[in-house]
């Protein structure tokens, strides 16, 4: 009854859009649908779910799914219609930046081989993959930031960089949806990594896959899903929290989804995630917020995460982001670390080698932000 009704409205709706559009639209409304049907509800846990408009609300995954279900598909068909022109991608799209090309990016297309050969794209570089978050796509001004820190100028070290744009199914008024659609955008981005290492030899060993909030998760979905190898290094930018589980890490990044995974805390039990999820877990000041970022601190302290990987990788090997061990997740919440890590530093592309635990470390509100162990001694 519910299918028919929604196939109904979906019929409906056609009237109203434009041909193409309404095309693409019906491709994923109908992936969604048969998702969302399928989804499991783990328990009745209940989550803060943040809304469109900045607010959340405080509701199990079983009272989001039956929304979405009920009343969210239709809405979301009519606010993808609203937004639609400013959303014309049509599916996961990835964008390669190299030093050849720092600022414009060229496509690659799995479906079109030629896109790859024509491109600058180069096996013997180290590849960086970002994944965005809800909302998120290639143009976000966060986007743009982790690219600029790879290749702005005067830097010397050449990379792959290249940008997931998965905004066909993270530009939705509805969380959950982009939630549930994680597993898919990391499976497009699992095929990417599989067909370059078949086509080009890129080894796994110098790829690192980064993603911000649902963004680490689909940067979790990929490494879980590539069939050629295992990815270096994933480092989760404050993974998000919400409708996530920690005792399901087949539903979330987990510390199986690569050689090495680094998890980022910044805005820990609001937007992100707070328990330690990684070989290594960071927790700049503590991980539930950051400095500067006043009584807004929601999208601003969930945010930060981005700006310390972009500010560690421009900086490079000495990146200011020295750190304290912590004996176990009990001492971050009590501010109770103090342990020497031995040099360790976040977001520090080494890190694979010897960083495990849980660590903790003091920045600055402002850049630079990483400010090293001098506040130790004060
Ligand atoms: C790829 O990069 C290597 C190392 O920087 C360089 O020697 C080689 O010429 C590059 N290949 C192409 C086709 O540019
Ligand atoms: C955490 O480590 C501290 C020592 O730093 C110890 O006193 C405490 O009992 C530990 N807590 C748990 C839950 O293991």
């Amino acid at each position: 009854m519910k299918t028919v009704f929604i196939l109904l409205t979906l019929f409906l709706v056609a009237f109203a859009l434009d041909k193409n559009d309404f095309y693409t639209l019906e491709v994923v409304l109908k992936e969604d649908l048969s998702d969302v049907f399928k989804a499991e509800v783990e328990d009745d846990q209940k989550w803060l779910v943040p809304q469109f408009d900045g607010s959340f609300e405080w509701m199990t995954e079983q009272e989001a799914k039956d929304r979405t279900i009920k009343t969210e598909i239709i809405e979301e068909i009519k606010w993808a219609r609203e937004n639609f022109k400013y959303n014309k991608r049509k599916k996961v799209q990835f964008f390669l930046y190299t030093q050849k090309n720092p600022v414009k990016w060229q496509e690659l297309d799995i479906d079109s081989p030629e896109t790859l050969e024509r491109s600058h794209f180069n096996a013997s570089h180290p590849t960086r993959i970002f994944s965005h978050g809800w909302l998120g796509g290639a143009k976000s001004g966060q986007t743009v930031e982790i690219v600029d820190s790879h290749l702005s100028n005067g830097r010397k070290e050449n990379y792959n960089m290249i940008v997931v744009d998965w905004s066909c199914w993270a530009m939705t008024a509805n969380y959950y949806l982009a939630r549930l659609r994680t597993r898919r955008a990391g499976k497009r981005t699992a095929e990417l990594i599989d067909w370059l290492h078949e086509k080009t030899g890129m080894p796994f060993e110098t790829t690192y896959v980064y993603g911000h909030s649902l963004g680490a998760h689909v940067a979790g979905f990929t490494g879980k899903q590539v069939t050629k190898g295992k990815i270096k290094t994933i480092i989760g930018l404050d993974s998000a929290m919400p409708l996530f589980r920690l005792k399901n890490p087949q539903n979330r990044l987990a510390d199986t989804d690569a050689e090495y995974v680094e998890s980022m805390h910044t805005n820990g039990q609001v937007l992100g995630f707070y328990n330690p999820i990684g070989h290594a877990a960071f927790y700049p000041n503590g991980g539930r917020s950051q400095p500067t970022c006043g009584f807004s601190p929601f999208d601003c302290a969930h945010g930060r995460a981005i700006t310390y990987l972009a500010e560690a990788i421009a900086r490079g090997v000495d990146n200011g982001f020295d750190t304290v061990t912590c004996n176990n997740f009990t001492d971050v919440k009590v501010r109770h670390c103090e342990g020497d890590s031995g040099g360790i530093r976040m977001a520090d592309p080494e890190n694979y080698k010897k960083a495990r635990g849980i660590y903790f470390l003091k920045t600055d509100g402002k850049s630079p932000f990483g400010i090293g162990t001098d506040y130790l001694k004060r």
